[in-house]
């Protein structure tokens, strides 16, 4: 068996259920609300990149699925470039939606069907923790950037998972990530990561580490998850959609994961936001 069989395992996994039409008409109807939290922390994922790049900047969105980031951003006047291995996907994603130009392209995040340099921003979102191998989705990403251009990642924190195993037991099936897989069991994988091992992979790509933060506190925690246990984490969660819906709670929770999550340890929220930018 070669060293890499684990991790082409994972990767067949992933492409396979990712490609069904099935697929694609579950993620569609699952990912477009804006009433939720979801819709407000990928607002401000976004901003990450769009606060460093001109207007009508050349973007691409990298597993851009069906389309929540590229159409977006190009709502925001970018010409974007959505790529993802999934035909079905893409199929689903309206790109008309304007002013920006939405160009659609069936490719691989781990070998792009563009030059180098062509694009001044690239950003991805729940792409990257499928993958251990996920620094060589990062150097194709920095492959594709213009000198000087911003690449934005998310990433979920190995710190949150060592302080929740010290809190407690953390039912990986019901959190619904484990990063523990070590090269079988491709279902279940979903890749953890340290600022230090951040900083390591920016060097090996040529991109400079601007900016590390965590992304979303109330829902996606290991932390909350270890201390409530499977069924008070499940019943937490329905919680704090209906808080959400609340105009002085939802008020609240955006002011908190606005101002207070981004200053958290990374110990304390699973999400990370990644910015890094092209040297040169
Ligand atoms: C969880 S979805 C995220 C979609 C989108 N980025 C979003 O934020 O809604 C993961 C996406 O990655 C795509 N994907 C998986 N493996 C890929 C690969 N090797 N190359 C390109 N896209 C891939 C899947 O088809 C799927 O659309």
């Amino acid at each position: 068996m070669s060293p890499n069989a684990g991790l082409d395992a994972v990767k067949h996994y992933k492409s396979a259920a990712w490609t069904s039409t099935e697929r694609a008409q579950i993620y569609d109807r699952t990912t477009n609300s804006t009433s939720d939290l979801t819709h407000f922390l990928t607002t401000e994922f976004i901003g990450l990149l769009t606060q460093r790049i001109a207007p009508g900047s050349a973007v691409l969105d990298l597993g851009c699925g069906t389309g929540v980031l590229t159409k977006a951003l190009a709502a925001l006047g970018h010409d974007v470039t959505g790529v993802d291995i999934s035909q079905a996907m893409l199929d689903k994603i309206d790109a008309h939606v304007g002013p920006g130009r939405i160009t659609l392209r069936q490719g691989d995040v781990y070998a792009l069907p563009f030059a180098d340099a062509s694009f001044e921003g690239v950003i991805t979102r729940w792409v990257i923790p499928h993958f251990r191998d996920w620094p060589l989705i990062v150097r194709e990403a920095a492959r594709v950037l213009r000198p000087g251009g911003t690449l934005v990642i998310d990433h979920t924190s190995r710190a949150n998972y060592a302080l929740a195993a010290r809190e407690g037991a953390l039912d990986h099936a019901s959190f619904g990530y484990d990063p523990r897989v070590r090269g079988g069991e491709p279902g279940g994988f979903y890749a953890a990561t340290t600022v230090d091992e951040l900083q390591l992979v920016a060097d090996t790509a040529g991109l400079d580490l601007l900016d590390v933060a965590p992304l979303g506190f109330f829902r996606q925690n290991a932390v909350i998850a270890a201390v409530l246990g499977a069924e008070g984490f499940q019943s937490y969660k329905k919680a704090v959609d209906a808080f959400y819906q609340d105009p002085g709670a939802r008020a609240f929770i955006q002011w908190f994961e606005r101002h207070v999550t981004r200053a958290l340890p990374l110990d304390m929220a699973n999400g990370m936001a990644v910015v890094l930018r092209k040297r040169g």
